[in-house]
């Protein structure tokens, strides 16, 4: 087996002074505000880093803080979302924030419970928020990350396994700069397609180091292709949220905004109706 393993400080050390030197300027990398460390991670779950880039500075301008968030309604914040996708997570950040000013004063919890009892934060956030706002340890595990140990160890792990043998690597200092640089190892260099493994810091110490098959291909915690948008549910519900943001919809006419037939439309629109995204009132679908 690898170095890594047995011992984790070669790759501590060339995985840290990598990031020293390789680390984007990226926004949310210039603060240590938890809010933004939330919803910039929010954002980073599903959506492309040049989108999240444009975006974050529009949602954070209208909601600075989690009381903000809290007293506007979901649809407000839905609205904001507008161009990210993935729609669910607007209703969760608000929900969240509703949750932080009710149980946490308004201040954004730091302990992994108090965090993973907030609604839409799982395991990745909470670890995320910790270490990118507090300064806390704790291995953060995103597809990048899965794929890098995945190629580290040169096998397929579980789900368990990414989150142990991540945990084993973490160094207990440093969390900060850590934890992001092993998220742009696997985003610049370690990358899903074609990794740059002349130019990785840890070549010597890996498994894989690009060497037949694809250690990372099916392995847990990294992700799988994404099923086609055109014609599925979800650019339909896309369809209606997006028109929902100008004003509400009659329901005569939900099916021609979602471009499909009525009992589609319908069922679409129950989804969307179940996951906090719209309601119905005199005849008119709106954002809640
Ligand atoms: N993707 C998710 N979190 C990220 C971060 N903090 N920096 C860059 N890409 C990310």
């Amino acid at each position: 087996m690898t170095a890594a393993l047995g011992n984790p400080s070669d790759l501590r050390k060339q995985v840290l002074s990598w990031g020293a030197e390789n680390l984007r300027d990226l926004p949310w990398r210039r603060t240590r505000d938890p809010w933004t460390i939330l919803v910039s991670e929010t954002m980073l779950q599903q959506t492309q880093v040049s989108r999240v880039v444009e975006r974050l500075a529009v949602v954070l301008d209208k909601f600075p803080d989690p009381a903000t968030c809290a007293a506007a309604t979901a649809g407000d914040v839905v609205t904001v979302w507008a161009g990210l996708g993935y729609n669910r997570r607007p209703v969760m950040l608000h929900r969240a924030a509703t949750q932080i000013v009710a149980d946490h004063a308004g201040t954004v919890p730091s302990s992994l419970k108090d965090l993973l009892a907030l609604p839409g934060v799982g395991p990745y956030t909470a670890r995320a928020v910790r270490a990118f706002a507090f300064e806390l340890s704790g291995a953060v595990v995103d597809t990048n990350i899965g794929r890098f140990y995945a190629r580290i160890y040169g096998r397929k792990l579980s789900a368990r396994e990414v989150q142990q043998f991540a945990d084993e690597a973490a160094p207990e200092a440093h969390p900060w700069l850590w934890n992001q640089s092993v998220m742009e190892l696997g985003a610049l260099v370690c990358t899903k397609r074609s990794p740059s493994c002349g130019a990785c810091p840890v070549r010597d110490l890996c498994a894989w180091a690009g060497e037949g098959a694809d250690p990372a291909q099916g392995s847990a915690a990294v992700s799988v292709p994404q099923t086609r948008f055109e014609g599925s549910d979800r650019q339909l519900r896309g369809r209606l949220v997006d028109a929902l943001r100008a004003s509400p919809v009659p329901l005569t006419k939900i099916a021609a905004t979602m471009q499909t037939d009525a009992n589609r439309a319908e069922m679409v629109l129950a989804g969307l109706q179940r996951d906090g995204l719209a309601v119905v009132a005199d005849s008119h679908a709106r954002l809640p």
